[in-house]
This record gives C-alpha cells, structure tokens and sequence, in this order.
C-alpha cells in the first residue's frame, strides 16, 4: 500500500515536472516552426491548442442529453498525429467540467488547466504517453456553455417537449466539446448521442429519419470538417422528404409549412452542382429550429440549421436556403483557415447564392437581391471603422464574430463580381469550379486564394485589376459594378406617390409585389413620413400583422423611428418571440436612441432575453446597457 502511494506521488511530481518542462518546449517549437517551415498568416490568433504540432484527425462523442440539467455529460475520444516530437497535446475548452483523461486504453493521463481566457477560453493540456495514439477525455458542459441553447417545451411551437441546439461558429464548439477549435484543421467525426423519451437528435452527419424507441442514437461524418461544423440538436421532430437526396426536419406542427415553403431545395442543389460541381456531402437537409436561433442560417454539413422566420408562406425567403447550401461548396470545402480570412467563406457564398438564385428565378429576382446587399454594405460601411472596412481583417484580440459584417458578404460578393464583369462570365465560371475542386476538403487563407487568382486567372488576361485595393483598403473601390432594378426604381416612385396621394392609391400598383419590392419601398419611406402616413399604410395593407418577418423587420424599424405607437404592442410579441440577432440588433439599437423607447425596451428586454440564444443577448446586453 505504502509503495503504491509512494509510486504515486513520485509519479505525479515526475509528470508535472515534465509536463511543464514539455510545455516550454513546445512553445519553443511552436516560435521555431512559426520561423521556418510555417507560413505565419496561417496561425490562427483564436485558439490556444497546438493544432498544428499534434493534430486531432478525428472525434468519437459518446454524450447524454440531460434536459432537467441542461447538461451535456459524457466523454470524447479524439484521435491525432503528431507533427512534431512534443509529448502535450493542447486543447481548447470553455465552461467546461473535465473530469478526467485517459489515454484510450483506461490509463489515466495527467493534464492541466491554463489560465481561463475571456475571449478564448482555458487550454487544456494533456500530458501524452510515448505509445499513445488516443486521448479520451470525460466531461460535462456547464450552465455557461455559449454554443447550447436550452428551450422549456413553452418556447416551442409544440409546447409539450423541450429542445436544444448547438451553434459552433464561430469559437463556440469548445463550450461543448473540448477540442482543437481551429477552423485550420479539419477532421472526421462519429457520435454516440442519448437522448429522452420521443426525442430525435440530428447532426452534422448522417442522420435519422425517425425518432427510435431506444432512445440513443448514432452518427457518421465521413468527410473531413472543421470543428466549428459540429452541431446537434435535439427536439420532439419530424422528417418529410423533398426530393431522394433533400428533405426537411421540424417540429411535427411546423413539418408540413416547412416543406411546403421549402419544396425549391432538390432544384437549389441541381442549380449549384451544375454551376461548380458535384456536391460532395451526399445528403442535403434543412432542419427548421425554434425561434431562439440566432442566425438566419448555419451551414452545418449535411443539415443546415434555419431560423423558422424563412417560413413565410410564400417562399419568398428562400434566398437563405441558397446561401447556406452554396457553403457546401464555400466555407465547408474550401474553408477559411483564420478568422481573419471570413471573407473566402461569406463573400463566395453571397456571390454563389446569387447564381443559384438566378438560375432558378431570373436574373431580375437576383438583381433585387444584389441591390439591397448594396445598400447594407454603404450603409454598414458609413459607420464601421476603416480598419474592419477590409476583405483581410487582422481579429487578434477580437470576438471572430465580430467579422460577421456586410464588408466579408457583400464586399466580398461585389469585387468577385466586379472579377466576373471584367473576365466574362464563362471565364469566371471555369474559374471558380477549378478553384473548388483543386480546394476541396482544404482550408485556405487569403494569399492562397490571391496566388491562386493571379495563376489562374489574371495573369491570362490583359485587364488590370486592382486587387489589392479590394483586400486591403477600407471603403469601396470605384470599379465597384452597380447593380440596376427596374422594379426597384418603380417601388422608389411609389414611395414618392404615395406620400402624395395616399396609401389607397398603391392597392392595384402593389399587387404583384414581391417581398423585396416591400422592403425596399418601406426603406426608401421619406425620413419626414408622419404618423398619419403609416396609419394610413398600415390600415391599408396591414404592415404591423404580416406574416413576413423581413417585412416586419423594416417596417418596426420605421415605426421606432416615426414614434408610430400602434405598432408597439406588435413589436414587443415580435421581440420577445424572435431571437435572430439581425431582426433584434437593429431594433433595439434605434429603440435606444430616444429615453422613452429604451425605457420601454428595457422592459420588453426583461421578458425576452430568456428566448434569445447566448449570441443575441450578449449583443443585446451591450446596446441596453
Ligand atoms: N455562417 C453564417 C452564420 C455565422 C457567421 C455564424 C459568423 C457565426 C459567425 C451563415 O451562413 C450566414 O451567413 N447566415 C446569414 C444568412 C445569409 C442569407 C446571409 C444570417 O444568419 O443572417
Ligand atoms: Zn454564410
């Protein structure tokens, strides 16, 4: 007994010992490697893990879903290679609960904590046996996790069961798994997920298509992701097919609305492939979430995570399916390998969703949609600060979702256009299908996408570009194409008869408006539009009561503006229900401009915060506080 607790004791001190001295040598390494064979702007600034000295290559998840605790508990096996002859291998955490680490086999590994990092987190550093090749670490998440999103059964449409969901992009995959959460590194992942009574879970993988009476459920992603991909959710759900390779879960009283709104998506994946190549994730499904979600769209591989405000009855917010559909091929296939370099991922979507969208609608469908991506990207960059005014953006120190801006969507949209317009469609097309295929299951950052472009591209024409102006400048260079809608600049008129005329004399102009044509007439509303103007709207076509969520979104943010107090009692169902962040950022930030509407918002915000995602309440917290 005494030699055991001796053997013991002089072990643990032997391992510590070394553990820190192993770790000083790693640093040492890392400035070394960082020094010669590593390209420096390949680093990534938002990840305390050593994932380029030893590389997880694949995750096994074996977690029970406990709803009384809002817990994750369980364990995660990762496998890895080593690039370097380090014995610690470093992983990133936040909020999370380690129990303890084992080598695979059952041999107890030594590990320990770093110092906890607001923006990043705590590394955990696991002290590696020479033979070992596994490292299996048991865990369970913590009320703080920020990727999980816990709902009671009353914040769902069925009301009789609860539900959750992850959200793992930007940084957040660590709150849930600890794990190399670098978008540099791409792995394989399996799942073993236990779940309550009459519950389904889905993920970023292979997925069911029934709920099972066992309770426990098992999943495959056989294609290598980044870890900010991970997703599960885990509610009362249904499956309907689309099409073989499409199909729709949500909440059984949602399923049949879903699938109806969403009936476009077998011919969105037909469009995509036909413009740049075979999609490479097999199946393609949406599952449709409760309110809270704070994104319009999460473009998780295999089942994109949608907010449930796209179901409008009308179809007319597809345009979002597309989006997060072209991320198969940009930012799932070709990922950025730094935050810093968000803008391959987004600003290529954009440009693809548009295609898509005009392959299916025409080409004056997707000019309304460019336009208004034109006016968020002058009206974002009116009050954004230069420096995040570049495609190139340097994060360190800052949140990475902070690069979520309409510079990484539309400026990037807009100079790969302004690419398209000088070289000829055809040129681009082949262009962009090499550039995919020759990326695939890759993760870039800029210079690679520039060297690339100058290779393939440029360097065969006889233009000149200015490239570099695009990338590293703040504002808009002047060969920035412009975009005409002939349907836009009828709504315009519009805006201007009606405030001569009234609103009774749009009934029969109106009819066949789109969705679109609304927004941008409700935006184009002179700023000296009174409150008997909008009764005189709303009485006619009902504004404060559409059923489209983008619509209501503008139309409040008028409201707010003009004082238009009958669409207040409205507005606060509005907020309360809907987490999305880009409905709830800019209503609340116009509500806090005037000392009577942030009284009232903040009351509102007391009822609401409890619906919203960590992602919009913290953005929330900011503006009322
Ligand atoms: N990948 C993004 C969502 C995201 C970005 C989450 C950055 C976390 C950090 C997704 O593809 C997206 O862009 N969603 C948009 C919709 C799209 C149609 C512009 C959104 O949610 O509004
Ligand atoms: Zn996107």
């Amino acid at each position: 007994m005494k030699f055991y607790y001796l053997a013991f004791v002089f072990l643990l001190f032997f391992s510590l010992t070394s553990c820190f001295q192993e770790d000083n040598k790693s640093d040492n390494e890392t400035i070394n490697l960082n020094n010669s064979t590593k390209n420096s702007s390949a680093t990534d600034s938002h990840t305390l893990s050593n994932y380029q000295d030893v590389t997880i290559t694949n995750s096994h998840l074996n977690l029970k879903v406990d709803f009384e605790n809002k817990i994750l508990k369980g364990f995660v096996t990762h496998d890895f290679i080593k690039k370097t002859d380090t014995n610690i291998l470093v992983l990133d955490s936040k909020y999370l609960e380690i129990d303890s680490v084992t080598d695979g086999k059952g041999n107890k590994l030594n590990y320990e904590l770093g110092k906890f990092d607001e923006l990043l987190g705590t590394a955990v550093k696991i002290q590696l046996l020479e033979v070992s090749k596994k490292v299996t670490l048991f865990y369970n998440t913590t009320a703080k996790s920020e990727a999980l999103d816990w709902l009671l059964p009353n914040q769902t449409a069925g009301k009789a069961f609860p539900f959750m969901y992850t959200q793992g992009q930007s940084i957040f995959t660590r709150s849930w798994i600890p794990i190399q959460d670098s978008p540099g590194l791409r792995i394989t992942y399996s799942a073993h997920i236990q779940t309550p009574e009459n519950m389904m879970a889905v993920m970023s993988a292979a997925n069911p298509q029934k709920i099972v009476d066992l309770n426990s459920y098992n999943f495959e992603m056989k294609q290598p992701i980044p870890p900010y991909l991970i997703a599960l959710a885990v509610g009362n759900l249904a499956f309907k097919p689309v099409d073989e390779r499409t199909g729709v879960y949500a909440e059984p009283t949602m399923i049949e609305d879903c699938a109806n709104e969403l009936v476009d998506m077998g011919k969105m994946v037909d469009a995509a492939e036909k413009l740049y190549g075979n999609y490479d994730w097999d199946r393609y499904d949406v599952i449709v979430l409760p309110p809270s979600f704070p994104f319009g769209g999460m473009e998780n591989p295999r089942l994109t995570f949608a907010t449930p405000t796209i179901i409008a009855g009308d179809r007319s917010l597809v345009a979002l399916i597309a989006h997060e559909l072209a991320h198969s091929w940009s930012g799932n296939l070709v990922t950025n390998a730094t935050w810093n370099d968000f803008w391959l991922n987004e600003g290529f979507t954009v440009y693809f969703e548009r295609r898509i969208m005009e392959s299916l609608y025409g080409r004056d469908y997707s000019e309304m949609l460019a336009l208004l991506g034109y006016q968020d990207l002058t009206e974002e960059i009116s009050h954004l600060e230069p420096t995040m005014q570049r495609l190139k953006l340097n994060m360190v120190g800052l949140h990475p979702d902070d690069a979520m801006t309409d510079i990484a969507y539309e400026k990037g949209y807009f100079f790969l256009r302004m690419l398209e317009e000088k070289v000829g469609r055809e040129k681009m097309d082949t262009f962009l299908k090499n550039y995919f295929n020759d990326h695939k299951f890759k993760t870039i950052v800029t210079k690679d996408f520039e060297t690339y472009l100058n290779e393939n591209l440029l360097n065969a024409s006889n233009a000149t570009f200015n490239i570099q102006d695009w990338i590293y400048e703040s504002g808009l260079p002047e060969n920035c194409p412009k975009v005409i809608s002939k349907r836009f600049e009828d709504a315009e008129n519009l805006a201007t008869e009606f405030i001569e005329k009234g609103a009774n004399s749009l009934k029969l102009k109106t009819v066949n408006w789109s969705t679109h044509e609304w927004l941008h007439f409700i935006k184009h509303l002179p700023k000296e539009v009174t409150i008997t103007q909008l009764t005189d709207l709303d009485r006619n076509f009902n504004l404060s009561n559409s059923g489209n969520s983008e619509i209501l979104a503008v139309w409040f943010l008028q409201c707010i503006k003009t004082d238009y107090q009958p669409a207040f009692e409205n507005l606060e169902k509005f907020l309360i229900k809907i987490g999305r962040r880009k409905f709830l950022q800019p209503l609340y930030t116009e509500l806090s401009k005037n000392s009577d509407h942030k009284l009232w918002a903040k009351g509102v915000y007391q009822k609401a915060r409890n619906n919203y995602h960590y992602v919009s309440y913290n953005t929330i917290d900011e503006i009322l506080n």
